[in-house]
């Protein structure tokens, strides 16, 4: 919506989403202050389920909890018809509580602690994403101990490198992620000699994220296939599922490109479907589990102008009330982000300015040399797509309080995670 379609402002030259005046939202609820367009992200489910609908027979769409989950997230999740990928025993619990059905569950995670299997099998979540060897054996011994059956996807590593910056790549040989290819072999007779507690369902590999280049996912869809068949090949076990994971990237600059929903999910449906049929395999389910794309670009986050230091013929730092505490992203993969001054929305950006978190870090500088309207004390900062890894990723770094989170509707504003307080600071703490 506000990068890769139209910003907009109110009367008051204001920056507004989803109806409300951000300036009012930042007077209200306070800075930093995380915004979510409530709308936007149903749109960006809506439309991958019709995309999926569109262009294969058997298909379905899991959100991906690591981008953004909280109770009313999940809700939303919920409400829209998708399922949901948790990723720890938190994720889970959250899910749980929200009263998401546990059979739309897919719990993944590459070092799940015995007591989170032991937790998704309590729950019956839909399916338990087996990444290593290790972790095939201790699930078989729980459920053999339990006498409950559960359904299971092995993670692969397809060998695929993504285009992306190297901590959010996964696919490649090189990962601590998924059993390499011959490793999946022996893991796939383990699961059948195994019978009945587990059943293998079929398999998932993960490329990375924030992908903008959709030939890894057509080589993904190859490999994936032909190792399917080569199992069955080798087993006689047809696997009857295949989750290819997420990745599609999102607009965090203007002049990012990334493919839509519907061009994403077509090239990955369609590649599976020829690649089921080159190796002459029955079409298995297929699941995408998009995180960034549904949750990304609905969020802003809106911060507070405070001291502005001009360094003669270097730079001028404009410092606001949050930084790596609610955003790491910057710091931890070079990320560039896009602002503009909510309460100025129609000036021209004229000066050129380094915006600096307030963390104790030189590191902590949340957009280098970006181009504002003349700011000033008081201003209040929007910085966009923020909906995804942010919140998640958030700390408490310098006992700073995380800010909450509201969604937007209709012009109507909802706390849905309230702001930290001092004493939740120390609610931990023990003396
Ligand atoms: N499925 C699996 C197994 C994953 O590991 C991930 C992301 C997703 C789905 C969702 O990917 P998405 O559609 O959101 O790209 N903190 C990093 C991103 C880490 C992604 C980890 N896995 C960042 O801020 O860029």
């Amino acid at each position: 919506m506000i990068l890769s379609g139209t910003i907009l402002v109110n009367n008051k030259q204001h920056l507004e989403i989803g109806g409300c005046d951000t300036v009012a939202l930042a007077s209200e609820f306070g800075t930093p202050l995380y915004v979510m367009d409530e709308d936007l992200m149903r749109e960006n489910c809506r439309r991958y389920l019709q995309a999926i609908q569109k262009n294969y027979p058997r298909g379905k769409i899991l959100y991906a909890g690591k981008a953004f989950l909280v109770l009313a997230m999940a809700n939303l999740v919920k409400e829209e018809g998708l399922g949901l990928d948790v990723v720890s025993g938190g994720e889970l619990y959250t899910a749980l509580k929200a009263g998401f059905p546990p059979e739309c569950l897919y719990f993944h995670g590459s070092n799940k602690s015995g007591e989170e299997l032991l937790e998704a099998l309590e729950a019956k979540a839909g399916r338990i994403v087996v990444d290593s060897f290790s972790e095939l054996e201790e699930l078989l011994e729980l459920a053999r101990s339990r006498q409950q059956k559960t359904a299971i996807l092995l993670r692969i590593k397809p060998g695929i490198e993504a285009h992306t910056h190297d901590y959010i790549q996964t696919g490649q040989d090189d990962s601590k992620f998924g059993l390499g290819i011959p490793e999946a072999k022996e893991a796939v007779r383990l699961v059948l000699s195994s019978a009945p507690y587990l059943e293998l369902k079929g398999f998932h590999c993960h490329l990375g994220s924030q992908i903008f280049q959709l030939e890894p996912y057509r080589l993904a869809a190859r490999v994936m296939l032909n190792f399917m068949s080569q199992v069955r090949a080798e087993t006689g076990y047809a696997a009857s599922e295949l989750d290819v994971g997420g990745g599609l990237g999102i607009h965090y600059l203007k002049s990012d490109n990334p493919p839509s929903i519907e061009t994403f999910v077509e090239t990955v449906a369609v590649a599976v479907r020829e690649a089921a049929e080159q190796e002459n395999f029955p079409l298995p389910e297929l699941i995408l589990e998009p995180g960034r794309s549904i949750t990304g670009e609905a969020g802003v986050t809106l911060y507070r102008v405070g001291v502005i230091k001009d360094i003669p013929g270097v730079r001028r730092y404009v410092s606001v009330d949050g930084g790596m505490m609610d955003n790491i992203r910057p710091a931890l993969y070079q990320a560039r982000y896009e602002a503009m001054i909510a309460n100025k929305a129609l000036q021209e950006p004229v000066e050129m300015v380094t915006v600096a978190g307030k963390a104790c870090e030189s590191g902590d500088l949340l957009i280098e040399d970006t181009y504002l309207p003349p700011v000033e004390k008081g201003d209040i900062l929007a910085v966009f797509s923020t909906g995804a890894y942010c919140y998640t990723m958030a700390s408490n770094y310098n006992r700073n309080p995380r800010p909450a989170v509201i969604f937007v509707r209709n012009g109507k504003p909802r706390v849905v995670v309230r702001r930290e307080t001092y004493d939740d600071l120390l609610a931990q703490d023990v003396l």
